[in-house]
């Protein structure tokens, strides 16, 4: 069975990635490798990056992901500071700068960097709205405050499985698992 290596110290990400690969003959193995996480407004430069600086230490294929919240009404902040924002102000912090506020359009991206014979790039987003209050005790980060328009649950009242079909992580690794099936992009 052919080894894949999933660079995230993120548990969340990588029990989602476990489970929407499940179905490829590979063994997905979780590694923390630290890499320098540039300051970038596109997450595809921060993902490609991160593939170059550790495609010269890693030599199996891997795969590392970047993702980030957008909300409209605030000109897309967190974004690519995401994690920054989830570290300090939290879930009540957005909730605060949303107070009173009608637009709650928001949406996640993420960006699947894969090393396989060279670098690829795959994208996925997941459109909905940030919920009036915290919702739920699953998955992590933003995932108690965001509900994908496909659905009245946030994700944070979803099993994996379920935000899987709708996240952005579980439509870009959806890609990619069609890439590493087929070979075509
Ligand atoms: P990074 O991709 O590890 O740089 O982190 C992006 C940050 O965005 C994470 O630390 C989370 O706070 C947030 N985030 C990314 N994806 C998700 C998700 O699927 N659910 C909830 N929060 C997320």
């Amino acid at each position: 069975m052919e080894e894949l290596y999933f660079i995230t110290g993120n548990k969340g990400k990588f029990k989602e990635a476990k489970d929407k690969l499940r179905c490829l003959n590979i063994e997905l193995i979780q590694t923390k490798m630290e890499y320098p996480e540039i300051q970038a407004s596109d997450l595809k430069e921060i993902a490609l990056f991160g593939i170059n600086f550790c495609s010269e230490r890693l030599k199996s294929p891997f795969f590392l992901e970047d993702s980030g919240l957008f909300v409209e009404e605030l000109n897309s902040f967190p974004g690519p500071y995401s994690r920054y924002v989830q570290d300090t102000i939290g879930n009540d912090g957005i909730l605060k700068l949303l107070s009173g506020v009608k637009n709650r359009s928001a949406y996640f991206k993420s960006v699947v960097g894969l090393y396989k014979d060279g670098p690829h790039l795959f994208e996925g987003i997941s459109r909905g709205t940030i919920t009036n209050e915290i919702r739920g005790y699953e998955g992590f980060g933003y995932d108690p405050i965001f509900a994908p328009e496909e659905n009245l649950k946030t994700f944070g009242e979803m099993t994996t499985t379920e935000k899987n079909a709708f996240s952005h992580r579980g439509k870009a690794l959806e890609i990619m698992a069609k890439y590493l099936e087929t070979g075509v992009e």
